[in-house]
């Protein structure tokens, strides 16, 4: 939506400024304006993203394990969110079983998750773990 209201500016832009602005100033807006459709669509992406990621997380299960705010089996979002925003940790690499647990540590804890990450989550894509962890990171 956002996308069409952009580009139809940018038509119109186009159209209205042909008679009386000099080309120099024309240019400089239309690359203003591609400038400001550029990020739209960048914002569209990361919106798909995430929503891709939130559907991963129900269909992948980890919702059974993971609330939003409340410890179930594994820890809750916003608190996985909490330590790995402290300790600058990076959740695609922990899924891709590059970097150990920094949550919870309990070694019958890490077991549950380590047996996850051996079975099913080392079938998926970077994109799909890309998208988990923008989910992850978007549950404020
Ligand atoms: C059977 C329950 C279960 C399922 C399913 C599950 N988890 Fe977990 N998860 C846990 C437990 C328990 C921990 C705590 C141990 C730990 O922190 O490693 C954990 C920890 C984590 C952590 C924090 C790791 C750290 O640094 O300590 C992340 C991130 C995570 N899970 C993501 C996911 C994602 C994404 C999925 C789905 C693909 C998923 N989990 C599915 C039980 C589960």
């Amino acid at each position: 939506m956002k996308k069409s209201v952009l580009f139809l500016g940018l038509a119109a832009l186009l159209f209205a400024s042909c008679g009386e602005k000099k080309q120099e100033e024309v240019k400089t807006e239309v690359e203003t304006t591609v400038e400001a459709a550029k990020e739209v669509v960048t914002e569209v992406a990361a919106t798909d993203n995430i929503a891709l990621g939130k559907q991963l997380f129900t269909d992948k299960t980890c919702a059974t394990c993971h609330l939003a705010d409340t410890k179930v089996i594994g820890p809750s979002i916003k608190d996985i969110n909490k330590i790995y925003e402290e300790k600058n940790g990076n959740i695609v690499s922990f899924l891709k079983g590059e970097s150990p647990a920094i949550v919870d540590t309990d070694p019958g804890q890490v077991a549950i998750m380590k047996a996850n990450l051996d079975s099913f989550v080392k079938d998926l894509s970077g994109d799909e773990l890309a998208a988990l962890s923008a989910y992850m990171r978007s549950v404020k």
